[in-house]
C-alpha cells in the first residue's frame, strides 16, 4: 500500500490517504478534496478546463499525477478570490469575495454554460501577474490553451482587458 502524502491546495494542507499513484492531480482536488471548481473535461490536456497553478506554473492538472505534486503548492480557482489589492476596487451587487478577474467575466458578460470559466480565471489571473497590460494578442496567445464552445470568445477577451484595467486602478 503506497504511503498517504500531502497536496498544499490554496495554502491548506490535505492528507490524501491510501492513495493510487496513478491517480490525477485532477481527480485527486475533485474526487478526494471536493475541489469541484477545476472542471473535467477533456482529460488530455487539450482545453484547459482542469487548469490550476503549480508552484505558480500554469498547469493541466488532469496531466499530472497527483502524487508528483506533492510538497508543492497548488493553487486553484477556489483559491483566486479577491485578494487586498481586489478589495480597493469597488465590488458591485454584493459581489464580495469576487477577484477582479471574477467580476469583470460577471460584468462583461463572458460567462455562458460556465464550464469553461474556472480555467480561463485561473489563465487569465497567470497572464495578468506576468503581463499587467496584455495586446489583445498576448490575451489569444495566453488563452490559446482554453477551449470556449459558448462565447465566441470576444466577451472573454473584453473581460480580460477590463480586468486588467481595474487591477492596474481603472474602473
Ligand atoms: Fe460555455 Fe465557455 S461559457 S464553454
Amino acid at each position: 500500500m503506497p504511503e498517504p502524502y500531502f497536496l498544499n491546495v490554496n495554502g491548506i494542507e490535505h492528507e490524501v490517504t491510501d492513495p493510487d499513484v496513478a491517480e490525477s492531480l485532477l481527480f485527486v482536488l475533485r474526487e478526494r478534496l471536493g475541489l469541484t471548481g477545476t472542471k473535467n473535461a477533456c482529460t488530455e490536456g487539450e482545453c484547459g478546463s482542469c487548469a490550476v497553478l503549480v508552484d505558480g506554473v500554469l498547469t493541466c492538472s488532469c496531466l499530472v499525477l497527483a502524487a508528483t505534486a506533492a510538497d508543492r503548492e497548488i493553487t486553484t480557482v477556489e483559491g483566486l478570490g479577491a485578494t487586498a489589492a481586489d478589495s480597493e476596487i469597488t465590488t458591485i451587487d454584493g459581489r464580495d469575495g469576487l477577484s477582479a478577474v471574477q467580476e469583470a467575466f460577471v460584468d462583461a458578460g463572458a460567462v455562458q454554460c460556465g464550464f469553461c470559466t474556472p480555467g480561463l480565471i485561473v489563465a487569465v489571473h497567470d497572464l495578468l501577474e506576468a503581463n499587467p497590460e496584455p495586446s489583445d494578442g498576448d490575451v489569444r496567445e495566453a488563452l490559446s490553451g482554453n477551449l470556449c464552445r459558448c462565447t465566441g470568445y470576444g466577451r472573454i477577451i473584453a473581460a480580460v482587458h477590463e480586468a486588467a484595467s481595474r487591477r492596474r486602478g481603472g474602473q
